[in-house]
């Protein structure tokens, strides 16, 4: 018996008798059904043989399924932190932490823990265990999703590589997103540790970094996703050469997305919650300064919610420039997707602060960000792919 799959080479003989071969050979004989027989089985000593056979639209498929975890992982993020209930799971344990507490002891003595950390006793002092599950729950299901998608990610990697379906030249790009994805898992644990000790709320910058990684992940993702499904239409395509004006529309939306996470650490949305002035002026006068002046930047909540209100301009701008040259090439599904993509941004922003960072808007708005940044990924890739070399 013999199959041939996908390019897959599989020889077996098992349930063959000699008396099957001879028959279905007919001209063969019985003799020689024999020998043909000992030549098939010592084929098959090494089964199953396996030939080279990429599988580049599974692939695709399955950065596509890991990209969108990532975009849920974003939005559960955020709806961690709004409800802040980052801080309530003191230990970092990937494997034995998979269980929440089952019995009323074990829940007892998660709350012992969190009730020594900073946070509990100048926060949440008297908090009843009722509520701290409530916030026990959002930690618990971001951590159960980040382990989930280290599965999803890792166990089809091995699987596509044993496969050797994984075409020439993409086996490192994989092997870097899983490294990313341990590293972000790292980071997360680093944040959250910033925040068990001293100061009560974590470090604005360890979330930056911890959301730019998650967002690293999801573009790298996505990108080699649409490369892959480019050359499961075409085996001659090569991956795509991010466009000019992709590259300035991202650097922007990285800013931005910097200084958002900045707004979010330093609580900074419940400052001045008008729009377009802070309060009755441009930019409030008597706010105190730090010096020397560019930590302002980073440190000063009213100079960083000014700078994330303008910079959306920015952006803004240059996803027009994408869109305008997407509309030029005639990708005007692409072109109308961006500029929707940016101003539903800019608007959940807005609302952002004008409600008073009510959480399931600010949720939206941190997840749209995930969104624009997929539509300007998808629109640049699908200006810069590139068919067979010249
Ligand atoms: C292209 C435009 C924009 C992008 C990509 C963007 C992105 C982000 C991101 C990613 C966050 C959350 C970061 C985190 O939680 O770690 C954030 C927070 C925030 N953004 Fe924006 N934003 C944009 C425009 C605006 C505008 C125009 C406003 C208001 C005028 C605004 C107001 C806020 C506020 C108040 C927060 C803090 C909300 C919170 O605490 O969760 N954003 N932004």
């Amino acid at each position: 018996m013999s199959s041939l799959r996908d390019g897959d080479t599989y020889l077996s003989t098992k349930g063959t008798c000699p008396r099957a071969i001879g028959k279905a050979t007919g001209a063969i004989g019985k003799a020689e059904g024999f020998r043909h027989m000992r030549a098939m089985a010592s084929t098959t000593a090494a089964t199953p043989v396996r030939a080279a056979a990429p599988r580049p639209r599974a692939l695709s498929v399955w950065l596509f399924l890991v990209a969108a975890m990532v975009l849920a992982m974003v939005v559960v993020g955020g709806i961690t932190r709004l409800t802040e209930s980052g801080l309530s799971i003191v230990k970092w344990e990937p494997v034995s932490g998979t269980l929440p507490p089952l019995s009323d002891a074990q829940w007892q003595a998660e709350f012992a823990a969190y009730q020594a950390t900073p946070q509990y006793l100048r926060v949440n002092a008297g908090m009843s265990l009722g509520e701290f599950k409530n916030i026990f729950f959002w930690e618990y299901v971001h951590r159960l999703l980040g382990r989930l998608i280290g599965l999803i990610f890792a166990l089809p990697l091995l699987w596509f590589a044993w496969r050797r379906a994984i075409p020439k030249g993409y086996g490192w790009k994989l092997a870097g997103i899983l490294a990313l994805g341990a590293l972000q898992g790292a980071i997360g644990w680093w944040m959250v540790a910033s925040g068990l000790v001293d100061r009560p709320e974590v470090s604005h910058i360890r979330l930056a970094i911890h959301l730019l990684t998650a967002l690293a992940i999801f573009s790298a993702c996505l990108w080699v996703g649409l490369d892959l499904r480019a050359l499961g239409r075409d085996e001659d395509a090569r991956p795509a050469r991010m466009p000019t004006a992709g590259i300035w529309a991202l650097s922007l939306l990285v800013l931005q997305l910097m200084f958002g996470a900045y707004v979010a650490g330093l609580d900074a949305g419940f400052a001045y919650n008008s729009w377009p002035k802070m309060g009755d002026e441009w930019f409030p006068s008597g706010v105190p300064m730090l010096s020397p002046w560019l930590r302002n930047l980073v440190d000063n909540p009213i100079v960083v919610q000014f700078v994330h209100r303008w910079l959306a301009w920015g952006v803004a701008a240059g996803v027009g420039v994408l869109a305008f040259e997407a509309f030029r090439r005639e990708r005007n599904l692409w072109g109308a997707a961006l500029i929707a993509a940016v101003a539903v941004q800019i608007s959940l922003g807005i609302a952002t602060l004008l409600t008073g960072v009510r959480i399931p808007i600010a949720a939206a708005h941190q997840g749209m960000a995930v969104v624009l940044l997929g539509t300007i990924l998808a629109a640049a890739h699908s200006l810069g792919r590139r068919g067979a070399a010249a």
